[in-house]
């Protein structure tokens, strides 16, 4: 069954590339990140040698809380791409702000030039001035998961077939025949289509059409919850998703420093910037009728890292850290998406310092042939 084959497989590890102003905090604390290419390309090259295997860029078109300038996500991914040599980069896009066969193109592409590298994260979008200043229609929330549910279904059919058919509500194809495909394999039959959101519409999405869910910054209880209802709804159409999870992470050689880093943080966030991202994203789950969602029970300190990163509780020394992450595992967690204050340094002592300890704490669990019986007690082992 795939979800339990891959929760054998070593917890795997993203970072959010920080292609836009101001890093990954909503603060005016020293950040020593960088938006610019050149900043980034080292880093990439930093991270795949540092046991990343994949980066994730994120898609804004304008100013926004603490971000004031962006680089476009998916020219930016393939810039980072023909930079490195293994590391696989997941672009955001917008559907609504895409069509998706020229998406489909692009990514072939991109794939192509990459030996198979190129991924997307397809976003349902909070902000709502983006669409507007763009002239195009802000739709209602769950239309705009109806949207990328068929944005969804459109890039796979365009990927897998040579006589690509779709007639939806949105989108339309006739006998399109794209070549070259991207590259597919056993394991990989298209680049991989992960998803942003974690509404109610987002999960039962993802339990259609994605091959990854990413779920906001949680703590152990939250992260279980979603991972429970996506197998749930993915049971139903006999598929399996992976998780990945956001999690801010400031590792030290003491507790106490990283702890202070952290509220270091929060104390110089800019408290301007934070309130209007606070009331831009309750356009997203918080609009719905069950309020569920991302940011739907966030606190102010929660919002000075975007995606409720600090919840997930990555801060303190590398044997705390390392913890953690495996039991996050523990719970179906297939992934950590990262951010990080000094990205440079940082990513350098994740890899020296905290990636062994993960990976001998993964080994004694294997050993101990434990895994199996933590996810049925956490009742996350996906049901085919
Ligand atoms: C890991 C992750 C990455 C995201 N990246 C972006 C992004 O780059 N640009 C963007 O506008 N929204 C991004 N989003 C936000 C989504 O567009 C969406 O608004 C948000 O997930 C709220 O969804 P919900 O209403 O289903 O909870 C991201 C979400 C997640 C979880």
């Amino acid at each position: 069954m795939p979800s339990i084959e891959s929760a054998y497989e070593p917890i795997k590890f993203a970072y959010w590339v920080p292609n836009v102003s101001g890093g990954l905090v909503v603060s005016k604390i020293e950040q020593r990140t960088d938006w610019s290419y050149e900043y980034n390309k080292k880093l990439a090259v930093l991270a795949e040698n540092n046991g990343f295997e994949y980066a994730l860029s994120q898609v804004r078109y304008i100013a926004s809380y603490g971000a004031a300038y962006q680089h476009e996500s998916t020219g930016f991914s393939l810039a980072l791409l023909l930079a490195t040599e293994r590391l696989k980069v997941i672009a955001a896009i917008h559907p609504g702000l895409w069509h998706p066969g020229v998406l489909a193109k692009f990514i072939a592409t991109a794939d192509q030039l990459s030996g198979g590298r190129a991924a997307v994260n397809v976003v349902s979008g909070w902000f709502k001035d983006e669409f507007t200043k763009l002239g195009e229609p802000w739709l209602e929330h769950d239309e705009r998961y109806r949207r990328s549910e068929e944005f969804i279904r459109v890039l796979r059919e365009i990927w897998t077939s040579d006589h690509a058919e779709f007639r939806g509500d949105f989108y339309r194809l006739h006998d399109f025949d794209l070549k070259p495909k991207p590259l597919s394999g056993p394991t990989r039959p298209h680049p991989e289509i992960f998803q942003g959101g974690n509404s109610t519409a987002a999960r039962a999405m993802a339990g259609r059409v994605s091959d990854w869910y990413f779920s906001n910054g949680k703590d152990f209880d939250g992260v279980t919850e979603q991972i429970r209802e996506v197998n749930t709804e993915a049971a139903i159409h006999g598929r399996a998703v992976k998780f990945g999870l956001n999690g801010f992470l400031i590792g030290r050689d003491s507790e106490g420093e990283a702890r202070e880093v952290l509220k270091e943080i929060v104390a110089k966030a800019d408290r301007e910037a934070v309130a209007g991202f606070g009331s831009a994203v309750k356009q997203a789950g918080q609009s719905t009728s069950d309020k569920k969602g991302m940011w739907q029970d966030s606190e102010f300190a929660d919002l000075v890292q975007y995606n409720d990163g600090f919840r997930t509780g990555l801060v303190g020394t590398p044997e705390q850290i390392a913890e953690r992450i495996v039991e996050y595992k523990k719970r179906g967690v297939n992934l950590l998406l990262l951010g990080f204050l000094h990205y440079h340094e940082d990513v350098v002592y994740f890899g020296e310092k905290i990636l062994p300890l993960v990976r001998e704490l993964e080994a004694d669990l294997s050993a101990s042939g434990k895994l199996e019986s933590e996810l049925a007690r956490h009742g996350v082992l996906a049901v085919s």
